[in-house]
């Protein structure tokens, strides 16, 4: 069983991967953090709220960074045109009564969570890795104790989707995405490399809606908008890249890896690029010298991940 916080700025691809972990059973999904990105704080926090709610999901919530690890970063903009103004394809949200949020900050939560289960917790971030690079600030020494990271995010062998550098979770906070992947512990980065092949048709979607009745209703009645966004890039249907990280978790067989130190670029044209040194490749002497090797996912097989997704969700 995987016990697994979820680090997510929800979002509508991070919406079905908050119900796969909910639903999947071989995860204990025991936290959920919020992160700023898709939407501003407030907005990513009030959607994680209300999908708890909505899916009957217990785990605690507990409200992360709402601006860059270093906050003297000029502000970014919302990406509305792919997750709508609210954050969840702009179908109406009702006030979320009954659920509210931990007292502690994220990066708090992060820390107790792990240290009161040592080697037990997984960290999964969809979103900003701002949290995460604040509870190693603040902690440095909970790195040991986590089990395994595995983020969402980065193009290593391809273009970016923010810029031809750099994907759109490193962008937006690339000193944090640094602070991640240089920690002591083992980050598994599954980027634009895989996700971007991970495609969920529209009728694929609509199939598991008839099959799963409200609350997997509610899933596809958020996702329209952003099938609309991806209409004239993969045609008819949407990029998962979420829930492939989440499935990562399950089945990493289903991933080829590759592994080796990896750097974000903290500034100028490629500001938020990821750059892996692959392991056994020498170079005269670099940014990525004494840095642990992580694994950055190179390919996957699609077909598979999806038939994951639907048999969880
Ligand atoms: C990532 O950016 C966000 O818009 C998505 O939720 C995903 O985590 C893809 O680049
Ligand atoms: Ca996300």
């Amino acid at each position: 069983m995987h016990k697994v916080i979820f680090d997510t700025d929800p979002g509508i691809d991070d919406a079905m991967a908050l119900l796969f972990l909910h639903r999947h059973p071989q995860i204990d999904l025991i936290g959920i953090t919020t992160v700023f990105g898709n939407a501003p704080i407030d907005l990513t926090t009030r959607n994680a709220l209300f999908l708890a709610q909505a899916w009957g999901i217990s785990a605690p919530v507990a409200q992360g960074a709402g601006v860059t690890f270093d906050p003297s970063r000029p502000e970014g903009h919302w990406p509305t045109f792919i997750h709508g103004e609210n954050g969840l394809g702009d179908v109406d949200i009702p006030p979320v009564i009954g659920r509210t949020v931990d007292d502690r900050p994220a990066w708090q939560f992060i820390i107790d969570t792990v240290r009161a289960q040592p080697g037990e917790v997984t960290l999964v971030a969809v979103g900003r890795m701002t949290n995460l690079a604040l509870a190693l600030k603040a902690d440095p020494d909970f790195a040991a104790l986590v089990k395994e990271v595995v983020v969402m995010g980065g193009a290593f062998d391809l273009n970016g989707n923010v810029s031809p550098a750099a994907e759109a979770n490193i962008h937006g906070d690339p000193e944090a995405a640094d602070v991640v992947f240089t920690a002591p512990w083992r980050v598994t980065v599954v980027g634009l490399d895989v996700t971007l092949k991970t495609v969920m048709t529209s009728g694929f979607l609509a199939e598991m809606a008839a099959a799963g009745g409200a609350p997997v209703q509610l899933l596809s009645d958020i996702s329209q908008f952003y099938i609309d966004f991806y209409r004239h890039r993969v045609g008819d249907g949407m990029v998962v890249h979420d829930s492939c990280a989440c499935v990562y978790l399950v089945a990493p067989e289903l991933f080829k890896t590759r592994s080796g130190p990896v750097r974000v670029v903290c500034g100028g044209i490629a500001d938020g690029q990821t750059i892996q040194k692959p392991d056994g490749r020498v170079f005269p002497a670099g940014h990525w010298d004494g840095h642990p090797s992580q694994l950055v996912c190179i390919d996957v097989e699609p077909e598979r991940v999806l038939d994951i997704i639907r048999a969880a969700i």
